[in-house]
């Protein structure tokens, strides 16, 4: 009869000790490992978490191998076509789709807490005009911890739920502060008349003495809707680098805004959400059509450490389902871009030759969201030490719907990895004078 259980043998001793196999709605079932260190003495060797499941989660579903990518059941195929980006939020936190009743008091909640503390403005002053635009979201998103402090519960559902919409709200106005910041215009106030992407394009555009929306570059419906999407693709990914650091910073207890900031921060690499801006440096890089062979080689080459950046994925080794999605969207926007750019064309003729390159079919090296989505971005006038900022915007949804339910969940307990120690063994300690 079959077991639901893995049973390992310690060849050193030939004891036995048999694990539960944890099966979950979907995917891979999972061996629980937890009684190894007390059984065997052992930990388990997993660098870069490449086969450990570090929580339960009911949040989003990813099939790598399939290209499945499910946000509480629903593929992103759906949500992407149907709703808006404020739908899907509302979908990560609560766990369903919201009514229209539902969602108008989302919106309410979001629009009512929207507006920064002035207070909060004046931090911006403190960086230079130059800093890097994910710098500045790691400090101020840090420093709300130092606004809402006093007053938080984190045992409080109700307390835990402000905090979430309280940064899905703010993360926008922020997000434009940075870069009005760094271009020294002023800051523009939230609009509740505005949906959530309008909003935003609104408050990083909008000029003082000439209203955004009634400027040549409106708000038009291909920008609004090309940022909705991407919003919609990027806000969650189950357990990322960055949603990983807000449940280790968030298990021990810390102040949420903190926790975000700690996500924000590892979101910012190269290899994450900085990928995006890396595919606009690589293509200016790259530079023509002519010299598209001479980084490919360079990208197979393994003694130089140049990678094709929007091409690959952790998980996804067929396709990125969000790279599908959105390569539709990047055709459109480019070909309604008033700003006709060659990097653009550049960009298109490094994805033809890169998925018909042998090293990048046997490798299963696709573009990701990533290689699209700045692109987009950039044909929409969003300037590219920005793009990661966008995806950070985006984020915050997955990251406060994974503190949220982590909080939640009475069986949580302190991240707290273990190690391989390979440095010296103990030694004698030498006073400074013999050594
Ligand atoms: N260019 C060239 N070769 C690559 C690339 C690339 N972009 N990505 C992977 N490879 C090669 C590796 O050198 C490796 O070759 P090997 O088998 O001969 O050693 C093989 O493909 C497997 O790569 P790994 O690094 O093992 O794959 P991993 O899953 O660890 O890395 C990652 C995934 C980090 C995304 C990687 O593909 C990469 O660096 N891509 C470029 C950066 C990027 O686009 N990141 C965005 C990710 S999407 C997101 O965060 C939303």
């Amino acid at each position: 009869m079959s077991k639901d259980t893995l049973t390992i043998t310690d060849n050193s001793t030939g004891k036995e000790v048999e694990y539960p196999l944890l099966k979950g709605t979907l995917g891979n079932p999972t061996v629980d490992v937890r009684a190894l260190k007390n059984d065997l003495g052992y930990f388990t060797f997993d660098p870069g978490f490449v086969s450990t499941a570090s929580c339960k989660s009911a949040i989003t579903y990813i099939d790598g191998e399939q290209g499945i990518l499910l946000y509480r059941g629903y593929p992103i195929e759906e949500l992407a076509e149907n709703c808006s980006f404020l739908e899907v939020a509302y979908l990560l936190i609560h766990g369903e789709l919201p009514n229209e009743q539902e969602l108008n008091h989302f919106k309410f909640e979001i629009d009512d807490r929207a507006v920064l503390h002035e207070s909060l403005r004046v931090f911006f002053d403190g960086f230079h005009y130059d800093a890097h635009p994910m710098a500045m979201m790691v400090g101020v998103v840090g420093s709300l911890s130092a606004f809402y402090h006093s007053d938080l519960d984190v045992t409080d559902p109700d307390n835990r739920y402000i905090c979430a919409t309280r940064m899905i709200a703010k993360i926008p106005a922020i997000a434009a502060a940075c870069y009005r910041h760094s271009i020294g215009a002023p800051f523009v106030y939230p609009r509740v008349d505005l949906d959530y992407c309008e909003n935003f394009l609104n408050m990083m555009f909008s000029r003082p003495e000439k209203r955004f929306l009634e400027q040549a570059r409106a708000i038009d419906e291909t920008a609004v809707k090309a940022l909705n999407l991407l919003f919609i693709l990027h806000a969650d990914h189950e357990q990322n680098a960055s949603t990983s650091t807000v449940r280790l910073a968030g298990s021990t207890g810390a102040n949420p805004y903190a926790c975000i900031a700690a996500g924000i921060a590892a979101l910012w690499g190269p290899a994450h959400g900085g990928a995006n801006e890396a595919v606009l440096s690589m293509l200016k890089e790259i530079g023509t059509v002519e010299r598209i062979p001479e980084y490919i080689a360079k990208a197979k080459d393994k003694d130089d450490p140049f990678r094709l950046m929007g091409f690959g994925h952790r998980v996804y080794k067929n396709f990125d389902p969000r790279a599908t999605i959105i390569r539709q969207t990047c055709h459109d926007v480019l070909r309604k871009s008033c700003q006709p750019d060659p990097l653009f064309d550049l960009a298109m003729a490094l994805e033809e030759y890169a998925l018909q390159d042998d090293y990048f079919i046997e490798k299963k090296l696709y573009p990701n969201v990533d290689f699209y989505s700045g692109i987009i971005y950039k044909a929409l006038g969003i300037p590219v030490d920005m793009f990661t900022v966008m995806f950070a915007i985006a984020r915050t949804a997955g990251w406060v719907a994974h503190w949220l339910e982590m909080t939640a969940d009475t069986g949580n307990v302190i991240g707290r990895p273990r190690q391989l120690y390979v440095g010296p063994p103990q030694r004698e300690f030498m006073p400074l004078h013999r050594r």
